[in-house]
């Protein structure tokens, strides 16, 4: 069944655990959230970045979202829009049937950041759909960063009190040291718990952590051993989601692990029989390797069995 963003994290943050916010660029993507969210008997939050809705038409992304939330009625989830640029962006997801959406203006400054969120807020609330916005910026940091270049990069937990307060954004991703894609870390995997404790203690609303992958030992392998290259990747370690969820998150947004563990399946059934052109010979091994990577994320963050 289709709700609202809040409906999901209110409830996470009410009991404590994480709902993972998936992406998809495809079916076979959205089929696997869905397939795993049905095994695990988890909520789902699924979501399309502007490059995922430029790709698929946004008519797609709604229709085939709205269809599966049928299949699986028993099942909550919210369609998210994943980084949104501008208002109007934000408005055009939400008229198409768009349940919460993300107004990204953490690149600028925090007055022009707060005046775009809160006016999405408006829009979207009136409309009855929930708003993400986030404070900081994404970036890993390193062990020998000093307070004050921490300080910069990172969210401010007094900004964010402010900025919480005087948006009414209904969740906020607090910059702690994550960052987007493969390659997270250059040393040792570090992120500011304290940080994120304060940030939580001081709006109390749900929290959000993108770049959330972990790239898992048994993914990278597969993806390596189809003869790929993650040299230099790491992910969050699942100790760090598990803290992170202690701490306050309670959105957990995941993408590259999906992409890797589908493609190494892609490369695998490639390598193995080079006469192969059926997709579905393709695809159906990705979406089964989607799948586990997403049952195993949601007993670890917690949200399986919450329905
Ligand atoms: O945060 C970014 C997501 O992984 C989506 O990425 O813009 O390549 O679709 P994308
Ligand atoms: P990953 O690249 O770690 O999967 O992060 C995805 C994300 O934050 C989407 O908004
Ligand atoms: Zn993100």
């Amino acid at each position: 069944m289709l709700v609202v963003g809040n409906d999901i994290l209110h409830k996470a943050h009410q009991d404590g655990y994480g709902v993972g916010a998936f992406n998809f660029v495809n079916f076979e993507m959205l089929n696997a959230i869905f397939e795993a969210a049905n095994e695990a008997n988890s909520p789902i939050i699924v979501q399309a970045s502007e490059g995922a809705i430029k790709y698929m038409g946004i008519d797609v992304v709604v229709g085939m979202t709205k269809v599966m939330s049928k299949r699986y009625s028993h099942i909550p989830v919210s369609l998210h829009l994943d980084h949104g640029t501008t208002f109007e962006s934000c408005q055009k997801a939400i008229q198409a049937g768009f349940t919460s959406v993300m107004i990204d203006a953490s690149h600028h400054i925090f007055e022009e950041n707060l005046e775009l969120t809160a006016k999405v807020v408006k829009y979207a609330h009136q409309e009855g759909v929930s708003v993400e916005a986030e404070l900081g910026r994404l970036m890993g940091i390193e062990d020998n960063i000093s307070v004050d270049e921490k300080d910069a990069v990172l969210v401010n937990p007094k900004e964010a009190e402010v900025f919480v307060r005087e948006s009414k954004v209904d969740y906020l991703a607090p910059a702690i040291g994550t960052s987007h894609g493969a390659f997270k870390f250059k040393g040792e995997p570090k992120l500011d718990f304290e940080r994120l404790q304060e940030v939580k203690r001081l709006t109390n609303i749900p929290l959000v952590l993108h770049g959330a992958s972990a790239i898992p030992e048994y993914v990278r392998e597969a993806f390596l051993k189809t003869g790929g290259d993650l040299k230099g990747s790491k992910g969050v370690p699942f100790d760090f989601l598990q803290e992170a969820v202690k701490g306050g998150i309670n959105k957990v947004n995941t993408d590259t692990d999906l992409r890797i563990a589908f493609m190494a399946e892609v490369r695998r059934v490639a390598n193995e029989d080079k006469t192969q052109f059926d997709l579905r010979k393709f695809f159906a091994p990705g979406m089964e390797a989607i799948k586990k990577v997403i049952i195993e994320r949601m007993n670890l963050l917690g949200s399986a069995n919450k329905i």
